[in-house]
């Protein structure tokens, strides 16, 4: 039989287990980072970095230098990005990558449904499934929480999703 203690640890890997996710990708912080600029350079959405760093204030004015970032978790990661340039539009982002509007907005729950919100330097997610491949999309746990990506057609309670934007 295990001691008390140990059976207590194992209860607490278990629970991290269902709530923790495993990254796919880190990224350790530079001097002059901002939240676009790394979602520009290491190919990871707007929205993916803030939901899986809710460490990161709305404003994405407290990053620290040296700090490790998780970019995205396996299963849910979206590595096919877009980084959006002035005057472009939902319907053409979702044009050049062949997918249309309302799989542009799942990938991208940030964005309004008038995509009027859209920014310049905005880093949208534009594979088609929300995800690198859809095989892992398929493994994805999109049901465990805040945590997740979602790549299903809940499309809904995105309203206390946090954002690197407006810097
Ligand atoms: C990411 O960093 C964590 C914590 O330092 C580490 O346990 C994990 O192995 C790293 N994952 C990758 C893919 O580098
Ligand atoms: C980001 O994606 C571009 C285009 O696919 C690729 O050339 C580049 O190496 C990627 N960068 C990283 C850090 O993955
Ligand atoms: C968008 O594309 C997906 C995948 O091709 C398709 O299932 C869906 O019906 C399309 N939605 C609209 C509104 O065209």
């Amino acid at each position: 039989m295990f001691s008390r203690p140990v059976v207590l640890a194992l209860a607490l890997l278990a629970a991290n287990a269902v709530s923790a996710q495993t990254c796919a990708r880190n990224y350790t912080v530079v001097a002059g980072d901002i939240c676009d600029s790394i979602s520009a350079a290491q190919n990871v959405s707007t929205y993916q970095l803030a939901d899986v760093n809710p460490g990161i204030d709305p404003r994405c004015d407290d990053l620290t230098p040296g700090e490790t970032l998780c970019l995205g978790y396996v299963g849910s990661d979206c590595t096919t990005t877009h980084v959006v340039s002035a005057d472009e539009t939902c319907e053409g982002v979702a044009a050049t990558y062949s997918m249309n509007t309302t799989l542009l907005l799942q990938g991208n729950p940030q964005v309004n449904a008038d995509c009027q919100n859209l920014y310049t330097g905005e880093v949208l997610c534009v594979a088609p499934d929300g995800t690198a491949s859809a095989s892992s999309a398929a493994a994805s746990p999109t049901a465990s929480g805040t945590g997740a990506l979602s790549t299903g057609d809940d499309g809904d309670d995105d309203d206390d999703i946090p954002f690197c934007d407006e810097l």
